[in-house]
């Protein structure tokens, strides 16, 4: 049993809190929020993630999870301390790693003997090294206290599964003793793990999001050349996907990707490749793609409602950056109801997830609790996140709610066919 320290309990050191809690080590997770720890400590999971309530309680019960307020009191009785705090984008695209350098101040003085401080947030190459040098300057015995890199691959709504069957885990050290120290907390788990320098451990994550990206960019092009043409893009991907080099998944066409992982690390990936002289024309072009693509979610609502969007009720069903979490960063849906509202619209939406937090993030936007009375008088309904309750809903009482029943699934999640039989427009992405 090793003990750990994790410092960070957000979506990434939640899981892996818990989760190497349920492989057995002692865990003590930290955080700033005084209010997220005294939940914590209670069984109270502040975030939407399948599975994690049941960890959380299989942690207290066992002893082997506790919670404290603050990186210090974690990291001083541990042997592996991961940082798992936010590393979000800088006004000038770069990752801003005040989070992670601050807590490397922090718990720079405290830790023991043989610590090892382990880079689990997405920070740019170099990071392991410079974690080492603010160590060194904070009063930790750079000799004694080792650090490695250890991206996580997680995605948020199956962050347990994800991190208990990673497709891999990857370790970035120079030194093979302190990678095999790292490994074995992952002994449990039936997963090939990769050991190599902390530069490339650290481009491995960033490259994994930025293709990611781009294959959504990718399809999304590509279901706007189906429009166009007057083929289906449904069809198309499904064409594409047999191919085993090509694969099914992130072939989904829709309003442009989002949440808190691929539009900082794709800017943080551009901003460093800018830094070394490498103009990388083709990630350029998969955020650009992106951006546009929320914008011609707008104009086909525009065109939808008649041309303009002055006065017009709108109804969106799903804010969240995609289905099954309940996280509203750089989601696509915000963005566009955010244009919605510029252009004169009354927006109001249901989301099974989101709270009022959402009517923070978007000045003007109504959220409703009621997935029908949002339709009500409304003169588009826009599907924006691929929750799959929305596919099973009385579309009958749908289309009596709304003024004009008028759909646009920016997700093609639900039946064309169905609806149009029901005496719906419906309108999707990439299909005719
Ligand atoms: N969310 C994902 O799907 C995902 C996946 C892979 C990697 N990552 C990376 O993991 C990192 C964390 O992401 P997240 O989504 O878990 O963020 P998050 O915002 O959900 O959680 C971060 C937590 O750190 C806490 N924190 C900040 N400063 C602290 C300090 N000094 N001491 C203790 N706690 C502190 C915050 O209060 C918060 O609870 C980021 O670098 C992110 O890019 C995220």
């Amino acid at each position: 049993m090793s003990e750990v320290a994790v410092i960070g309990a957000g979506y990434v050191g939640l899981t892996t809190a818990t989760c190497l809690a349920h492989l057995g080590h002692r865990v003590i997770c930290a955080d700033i929020v005084e209010e997220r720890v005294e939940r914590l400590s209670k069984g109270e999971v502040p975030i939407l993630e399948d599975g994690l309530p049941a960890l959380l309680a299989e942690g207290l019960a066992t002893g082997r999870l506790s919670f404290v307020v603050g990186a210090r009191k974690a990291a001083a009785v541990a042997d592996f301390v991961f940082l798992c705090v936010p590393t979000p984008q800088a006004d000038d695209g770069s990752a801003d790693l005040s989070f992670v350098e601050d807590v490397t101040r922090e718990i720079a003085p405290v830790l023991r003997r043989g610590a090892v401080v382990i880079n689990k947030s997405t920070m740019p190459v170099g990071s392991t090294r410079l974690v080492e040098q603010i160590l060194g300057e904070a009063g930790a015995s750079i000799d004694q206290v080792r650090v490695a890199s250890n991206p996580e691959f997680l995605r948020e709504g199956t962050s347990v599964e994800d991190f208990l069957h990673p497709n891999r885990v990857v370790i970035g050290c120079d030194d093979p003793s302190v990678a095999v120290r790292v490994s074995e907390l992952y002994r449990a788990l039936d997963a090939p793990i990769l050991v190599t320098d902390p530069a490339s451990a650290e481009m491995i994550k960033y490259a994994s999001n930025a293709f990611l990206a781009t294959k959504i960019s990718f399809v999304n092009a590509i279901a706007n050349l189906c429009e166009a043409v007057d083929a289906d893009v449904r069809e198309v991907t499904l064409g594409m996907g047999y191919d085993q080099r090509i694969g099914f998944e992130f072939l989904h066409p829709g309003p442009g990707y989002g949440g808190s992982c691929f539009p900082k690390d794709t800017a943080a990936l551009l901003f460093a490749s800018r830094n070394v002289g490498y103009d990388f024309a083709l990630l350029d072009g998969v955020v650009e793609v992106n951006r546009r693509q929320h914008e011609r979610m707008v104009e086909k609502a525009t065109s939808m409602v008649g041309g303009s969007l002055e006065g017009v009720t709108i109804a969106l069903w799903g804010l969240t950056f995609k289905a099954n979490t309940d996280d509203l960063r750089d989601s696509p849906a915000l963005v566009i109801a955010q244009r919605l509202i510029e252009g004169g619209a009354n927006v109001r939406a249901f989301d099974p997830a989101a709270g009022e937090s959402a009517e923070r993030a978007v000045p003007g936007l109504v959220v409703v609790s009621d997935p029908y009375e949002v339709c009500a008088g409304a003169a588009l309904l826009a599907v924006l996140t691929e929750w799959d309750q929305f596919r099973w809903l009385d579309f009958n009482r749908v289309r009596d709610a709304l003024a004009s029943p008028n759909v646009l699934d920016t997700r093609n999640l639900l039946d064309p066919v169905a609806l149009r039989r029901r005496g719906f427009t419906y309108e999707g992405v990439g299909r005719s």
